[in-house]
């Protein structure tokens, strides 16, 4: 501009410098204004996009009453904007299948459920990764129809908490606290009915629309986790492990035949790994559930899961499960005691000392799919 100024000999040279720069000041202004502009239009269209994308925006109200803030001059329109922001809430109350909310899954639980996708495709795993979805499997899964949830059973993995808190969502009972020990597992009493319960037709229709999740920890961790709760000290009276599975097992499977211990973890393990341990299963029934593999009870390529958790990452996993299963308001997820979550390599380690490798080969041949399937790492330091 200043180059383009005309060359009018009338002005002196102070007062083109002026005039200079009162244009310039004038441009910079307008830049200003046109920059403030921006911002307040960046503002609103960010706002509107926020509480688009979200499945809650009360989740973020804080932020957007941040937002409101920082635009006052135009307060008269924004709030307008605000208005027609909170309609999206009042068309969907309970944000349930929301179809933003893959938009804000975090990462690792798209990538969990991809890698099973793709586990499940892997034609050298298919008969340790595929079952029927047969009455087994679906005696494991429980129902919650009021919020369209399903839940699939996974003993060894915090389930008991997550069945008390199905029971208080279904209604029998007013809170967690309330719920009597002896009822969790009584489901006369419990108001927790199996999908195995409904017509074939029903099962089909819930299996289809309602969120479905179940959680798995590292295969090995939580046999010796079923080994120590069913056999060694049993917290429960079930006094049938170790009077009826117990002598079963080491009629069958104890190598040493002049060792008269009760049942050790080498005896637990040389059965699980048993190419034709579905003999004695059948004869122990529905027990096996605490130790038969996750394919097995919940058919994880055959049903298309919503959210796999992790019990190494419960801390995170059972709010966003919550959250995503639309009930994070109605309930929460039972006090996580510090420490009991992690994986423990020297537990580990200490369990499967002595035993063989032919014995921890066969028994990682068995569990194979559940390692790959939940992208547990394969137990190298037992294996060779
Ligand atoms: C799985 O397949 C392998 C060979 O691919 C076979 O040897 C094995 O018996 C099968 N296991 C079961 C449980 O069917
Ligand atoms: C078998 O068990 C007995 C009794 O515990 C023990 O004395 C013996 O050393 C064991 N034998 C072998 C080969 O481990
Ligand atoms: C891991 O397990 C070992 C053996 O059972 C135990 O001594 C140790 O305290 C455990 N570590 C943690 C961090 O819990």
């Amino acid at each position: 501009m200043r180059s383009t100024h005309p060359q009018g000999s009338a002005h002196t040279y102070a007062g083109r410098v002026v005039e200079w720069l009162t244009t310039d000041i004038m441009h910079r202004q307008w830049l200003l204004l046109a920059a403030c502009s921006w911002v307040i239009f960046m503002f609103m269209v960010a706002s509107k996009f926020i509480t688009l994308t979200f499945k809650d925006p009360d989740g973020y109200s804080a932020k957007q009453e941040f937002l409101f803030l920082t635009t006052v001059p135009e307060a008269g329109r924004l709030r307008e904007e605000k208005h027609f922001a909170e309609d999206p809430k009042h068309a969907q109350p309970t944000g349930k299948v929301a179809p933003s909310s893959q938009l804000v899954a975090p990462l690792v639980y798209v990538e969990r459920l991809e890698l099973m996708r793709n586990v499940c495709r892997d034609e050298a795993l298919k008969n340790l990764s595929h079952t029927p979805v047969s009455k087994f499997v679906l005696d494991r899964i429980f129902v919650c129809d009021k919020h369209k949830i399903l839940f699939c059973q996974t003993p060894k993995v915090g389930n008991t908490q997550w069945k008390k808190v199905l029971i208080v969502l279904n209604g029998a009972f007013p809170a967690i606290g309330e719920i009597p020990e002896s009822v969790v597992h009584d489901h006369e009493k419990n108001g927790l009915p199996r999908l195995s319960s409904f017509s074939q037709a029903e099962i089909q229709k819930r299996l289809k629309t309602y969120f479905k999740f179940f959680i798995v920890r590292d295969p090995f961790e939580r046999l010796i986790s079923a080994f120590k709760d069913k056999f060694v000290h049993n917290p429960r009276f079930e006094p049938w492990y170790r009077h009826e599975i117990a002598p079963g097992i080491i009629r069958k499977y104890r190598k040493n035949r002049t060792e008269t211990r009760g049942i050790q973890f080498e005896d637990f393990v040389r059965y699980l790994g048993d190419p034709n341990h579905r003999r004695l299963d059948l004869q122990f029934g529905d027990h096996i559930i605490h130790w038969v593999t996750y394919v097995e009870l919940c058919a994880p390529c055959e049903i298309k899961y919503s959210v796999i958790g992790h019990h190494e990452t419960l801390e995170e996993d059972a709010p966003y499960i919550l959250r995503e299963a639309g009930i994070d308001h109605l309930v929460s997820y039972p006090a996580i005691p510090p420490g009991i979550t992690a994986y423990n390599r020297t537990k580990v380690e200490r369990y499967f000392l002595g035993i063989s490798k032919r014995d921890i080969r066969r028994l990682y041949a068995r569990f194979e799919g559940d390692f790959k399937l939940f992208g547990y790492q394969k137990p190298d330091f037992l294996l060779n």
